[in-house]
């Protein structure tokens, strides 16, 4: 619908927006809890195409947050080993989850091509960047 679409666009322009304005941001994406599954769907995202468009709750950084509700910030991602990797290029991560009413519906996911980049201002950033989006989802 024009509503879903118009969402989409915000979104796209949010990770748009967030990866050419923060050097060490070099993919930024939105993934969703899939309606009633056990997994997350990626949503609108700005960097290179990714193979994992779907991701099982539990699998790799996102799937734990799915789980945790909690911000998860790996500033090393070789030392995980719940990761999944999407480029070689990658070192580090940040996924911020979405709330809506208290309940975890998504995320925003970062990742950097930078080793340790993050710091709690990221986190604020992201958090704030997600209390927006929940607003308008
Ligand atoms: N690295 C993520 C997978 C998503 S890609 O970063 C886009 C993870 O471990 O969940």
């Amino acid at each position: 619908s024009d509503q879903t679409k118009k969402k989409e666009e915000l979104l796209q322009g949010i990770c748009e927006l967030l990866k050419e304005n923060v050097r060490y941001y070099d993919w930024v994406g939105f993934y969703f809890h899939n309606g009633d599954k056990d997994e997350l769907i990626l949503g609108p995202y700005a960097g290179a195409p990714t193979d994992h468009t779907i991701i099982p709750f539990g699998k790799g950084i996102c799937g734990q947050v799915a789980l945790s509700n909690q911000n998860f910030v790996v500033p090393d991602v070789q030392a995980q080993d719940n990761y999944i990797a999407c480029s070689l290029n990658v070192k580090a991560e940040i996924v911020v989850p979405i709330f809506i009413n208290g309940k975890n519906i998504g995320q925003i996911d970062i990742d950097s091509n930078t080793a340790d980049p993050f710091t709690k201002e990221d986190e604020k950033l992201l958090e704030y960047v997600t209390a927006q989006v929940a607003k308008f989802i």
